[in-house]
């Protein structure tokens, strides 16, 4: 079983004061993470003051979205070359936001994914139904078509060195987490679908469950088979609840 793993997506929030004032709280409580591996992921323009600040802790840094591209006359894009050149260990990949917002489309994160492989970032690829998806029932055939693009375009070794995470588009931002069980449902079918190419890296693969996580949900999730930890966007700007949601994996 991996390791817990519990990462923080800031998404666009944040400032040069509120950042050094969130992380001094985050790093006064850093008993939390002794037991777990832990991310930060702010937005691009404040990777270098958050990797400086926690230069001397246990959390890692992440970005939350890379280009396709290498280098070159591509305006306004950042490559993954340049995350790894800040200290970033992860980047976030095709999460629903920006999938909806953005309109990228599977075959976009699966090449940004090997993008950041190649640069030797670790990809956090997210992964969720809309609740209409739910409802009709496809939530298996979605997220198997999402990471089933991935591997089309990189191989299952690609997950070798990855992360996935499951986001129920329902329940992000909405306070409507999926319940300890749904979430392992899904869980599960992910799991078993890797398992499918290569049960070694299944068993290791983290899968992270996002959508609503807080201080009080976060253990009962947590504690089952087939989730090893979370990926948090709104209670991870709060540090006491994002500290509770640390110690709740570990
Ligand atoms: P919330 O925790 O705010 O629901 O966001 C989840 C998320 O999108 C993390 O990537």
């Amino acid at each position: 079983m991996p390791a817990p793993m519990v990462i923080a997506n800031w998404k666009m929030n944040g400032s040069l004061i509120g950042n050094a004032s969130l992380l001094h709280q985050i790093l006064s409580g850093s008993d939390a993470f002794e037991h777990l591996e832990v991310g930060i992921c702010p937005p691009f323009p404040y990777l270098e003051q958050v990797s400086e600040q926690v230069s001397h802790s246990r959390i890692n840094l992440g970005a939350q979205n890379v280009s396709a591209f290498q280098s070159g006359a591509y305006t306004g894009e950042t490559s993954a070359a340049m995350l790894k050149d800040l200290g970033c260990r992860y980047v976030l990949l095709g999460h629903s936001e920006r999938r909806q917002l953005f309109q990228e489309s599977d075959h976009q994160v699966a090449a940004k994914f090997e993008a950041a492989l190649s640069a030797g970032l670790q990809p956090v690829l997210c992964i969720g139904e809309t609740l209409e998806q739910r409802q009709r029932e496809e939530t298996g055939r979605v997220v198997s078509t999402q990471i089933q693009s991935v591997i089309d375009h990189v191989g299952i070794q690609g997950f070798t060195n990855a992360v996935i995470a499951y986001e129920p588009v329902w329940a992000i931002g909405t306070g409507q987490t999926a319940t300890p069980e749904q979430a392992q449902e899904v869980h599960a079918h992910i799991r078993q679908l890797l398992t499918g190419y290569d049960a070694s890296i299944a068993s290791q693969v983290h899968i992270l469950y996002g959508g609503s996580v807080n201080a009080a949900n976060a253990r009962s999730l947590f504690s089952q088979k087939d989730i090893d930890g979370g990926l948090v966007g709104g209670a991870s700007l709060k540090p006491n609840d994002f500290l509770d949601i640390c110690r709740s994996a570990s």
